[in-house]
């Protein structure tokens, strides 16, 4: 309990504290015997104060998944839901109950962490490296400088996140947000074509969204989840996440007002990889650092929100010819490291 709430449990009188009580095991109650996991599935009229009306207005909005609900902030269920705010936050813990969010125990985290998926890169040694490819459930940003390939392993991660699980795919769609208009179908067609794919079948299963500034760039990101189940998408690509913020915002005065947008943007992102078990591929750009005398003097923009988000940072460099440097940067539970890749017609390989 936080010392706010503390107080206010002091200021209370008994009869308060007890209708209170109540309530939570009122929460508890609306508890289904078989929560299931992801919980995306169950259907949220169940929830108390939603009847069917306030759940279609729900599932209208994009609120159609426990998982969505029990993710928001009252304010927000209740401005799309038309409901009081108490409604909104019984609601919002009941679906939170139901999904089982709270404390874990470790084990059970190594249980949740199974459902994790890993989507190759093509290369073998840059699998090696990230623990055996992308992670779903998470935030990988690609940095670095102009040519460096962050496009190109876009278009490959977008071909092989349709291969089967077995074969390091996701068995799942993309959607591509494309700030920079450089998504080329061509290049799609030509990585299937040395994988033996029918590239009208992977082509067909790329959603591809031009953002026109940040503002677009979000509301695309919103409007995912209403599409995310219905596709059954497993990758979000957004390349590159922050060339419109810097345009859009710009000078030191507008920087807060930019970080906090790009937070929520972030936030959203997020919870779609949480919400759909899906593997989210940010792409970024570098500024150099010419006060920086030793070392190398460059770094990815968007500043520590960024940072914190992704859970892995893949720094690329090029190299002799068509090899690229790649370099894991502040994993959490793997080593920092390098590994050498080429980008080639059919795509990404090893060296
Ligand atoms: N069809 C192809 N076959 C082989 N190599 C290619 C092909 N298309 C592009 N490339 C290589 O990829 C490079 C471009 O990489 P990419 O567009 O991914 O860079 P980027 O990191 O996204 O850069 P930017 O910051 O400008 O967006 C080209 O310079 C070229 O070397
Ligand atoms: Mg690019």
């Amino acid at each position: 309990m936080t010392g706010k709430e503390k107080e206010k449990e002091e200021e209370m009188t008994i009869p308060q504290i007890e209708e209170i009580e109540e309530e939570k095991e009122e929460e508890l109650m609306a508890e289904p015997e078989t929560a299931p996991v992801e919980g995306s599935e169950q259907d949220i009229e169940g929830l108390p104060g939603i009847g069917p009306k306030t759940a279609e207005k729900l599932k209208e909005a994009g609120y159609g998944a426990l998982m969505n609900i029990a993710t928001a902030s009252a304010s927000e269920i209740a401005a799309v839901a038309d409901v009081g705010e108490g409604t909104a936050s019984k609601a919002i813990m009941a679906a939170r109950g139901a999904l089982r969010m709270g404390y874990e125990t470790g084990l059970q985290a190594l249980e949740n962490r199974k459902k994790i998926l890993k989507l190759t890169t093509g290369s073998k040694e840059l699998d090696k490296l990230l623990g055996g490819g992308l992670e779903t459930c998470s935030i990988t940003e690609c940095y670095g400088a102009f040519g460096s390939a962050k496009t190109q392993i876009a278009h490959q991660l977008a071909v092989n996140a349709q291969l089967p699980i077995d074969e390091g795919g996701l068995n799942g769609a993309v959607l591509y947000i494309d700030t920079e208009h450089t998504f080329r179908p061509e290049r799609i067609m030509e990585m299937c074509s040395a994988k033996g794919l029918d590239h009208k079948k992977i082509l067909a299963n790329i959603h591809v969204g031009r953002a026109y500034n940040s503002d677009h760039q979000i509301l695309l990101a919103d409007k995912a989840k209403d599409i995310m189940k219905e596709k059954n998408i497993k990758l979000v690509i957004v390349d590159s996440l922050m060339s419109h913020f810097r345009a859009d915002y710009i000078g030191r005065g507008s920087l807060a007002g930019r970080q906090q947008k790009l937070n929520q943007h972030l936030h959203v992102l997020q919870k779609l990889a949480d919400t759909y078990n899906a593997l989210i591929y940010l792409t970024n750009q570098v500024m150099s650092k010419p006060d920086m005398l030793f070392g190398d003097p460059t770094a990815a923009v968007g500043g520590h929100v960024l940072h914190h988000a992704a859970t892995f940072r893949i720094y690329l460099r090029k190299s002799k010819g068509d090899t690229r440097i790649c370099k894991l940067v502040d994993s959490p539970n793997l080593p920092d490291g390098e590994t050498v890749i080429r980008i080639t017609p059919d795509g990404v390989i090893d060296r």
